[in-house]
């Protein structure tokens, strides 16, 4: 979405832009494009890869890196004495890259360590989770943030099988799955889907990023400025919109969100569940 992105944000030469998932760089190159030669964009991302190659592709463009989670967005502007910007973009998620890398464990078609972290530095990877939390966590976790109706089945197997052989890999995890849901309750998404997406979701604690930063955003966007979010379930978008209708510094640009066309599903299947909202700062009223 591309292009919807940039017709939402607006960029303009000598603005101040934040890329808070900067993933492989490619939106964060065309908004650089935008506001070069006298503005910049900051990229951030929690995963260490992901930033150095950003560093090594985008060398030259008018482009400043941050490792870490988007939510210490605050302390990264106080580091380059930038107290507000022009617009953030959020694209939440993981990126092609993590899904293709193999040590990673992200898809459930390439075997890896189920690992599932952003930063793979930190934090607590999803095999150890899934050897310490009870059945009953296990089968909440994958309900809540996987919405996944077979829950409490795959947790009871989760618990069963890690008795003798405790399922480490993304193939592991994906067959224990596909056994769980039955065939006539199989739609055309992967019946790991929703089970991997829960345990990514929980292993980085993202819906809880996602809110904090929320309620950052508005003292850190200048009045004029935009924020758009592309977020990829039902989750993440329900958050999005109730901040974007209930607080009053933000004017909705969408009050319905903004989808990828067919072309765009039809080239790159995995932005179908994508959905762009955008909003405005509007000013601080004076009394
Ligand atoms: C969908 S990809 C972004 C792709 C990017 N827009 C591009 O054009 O290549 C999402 C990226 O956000 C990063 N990410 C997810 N949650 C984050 C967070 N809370 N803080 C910083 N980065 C995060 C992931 O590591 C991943 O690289």
């Amino acid at each position: 979405m591309l292009d919807e992105i940039l017709t939402a944000l607006d960029p303009q030469p000598g603005q101040h832009l934040v890329d808070g998932t900067a993933g492989g760089g490619g939106h964060l190159s065309h908004l650089a494009e935008r506001v070069a030669p006298d503005g910049w964009v900051l990229g951030i991302d929690r995963d260490p890869k992901a930033i150095d190659r950003i560093q090594e592709r985008l060398r030259g463009a008018p482009v400043k890196v941050a490792c870490g989670n988007y939510t210490e967005l605050p302390t990264f502007l106080a580091e380059i004495e930038q107290p507000q910007v022009d617009g953030v973009l959020l694209d939440l998620g993981l990126s092609s890259d993590q899904l293709a890398d193999d040590t990673r464990g992200f898809s459930f078609n390439i075997d890896g360590p189920l690992d599932l972290r952003f930063n793979p530095d930190a934090g607590e990877p999803a095999w150890r989770l899934l050897e310490r939390l009870s059945q009953e966590h296990l089968a909440d976790l994958i309900y809540e943030f996987g919405e996944e109706r077979f829950s409490r089945r795959i947790a009871r197997a989760i618990v069963e099988v890690r008795r003798t052989a405790p399922v480490r890999t993304s193939h592991e995890l994906a067959s224990l799955v596909q056994r769980c849901i039955p065939m006539r309750d199989r739609d055309k998404i992967h019946p790991a889907t929703r089970t991997f997406q829960a345990l990514r979701i929980a292993v980085n604690q993202e819906l809880d990023s996602l809110r904090r930063m929320l309620s950052k955003l508005p003292s850190l966007v200048v009045p004029g400025g935009r924020v758009a979010i592309i977020s990829f379930h039902s989750l993440e978008d329900r958050l999005v919109k109730d901040a974007f209708q209930q607080d009053p510094r933000w004017q909705r640009l969408t009050k319905k969100p903004i989808i990828p066309s067919d072309q765009e599903i039809h080239s790159n299947p995995r932005s179908r569940s994508a959905k762009l909202r955008v909003a405005v700062r509007v000013a601080d009223r004076t009394s």
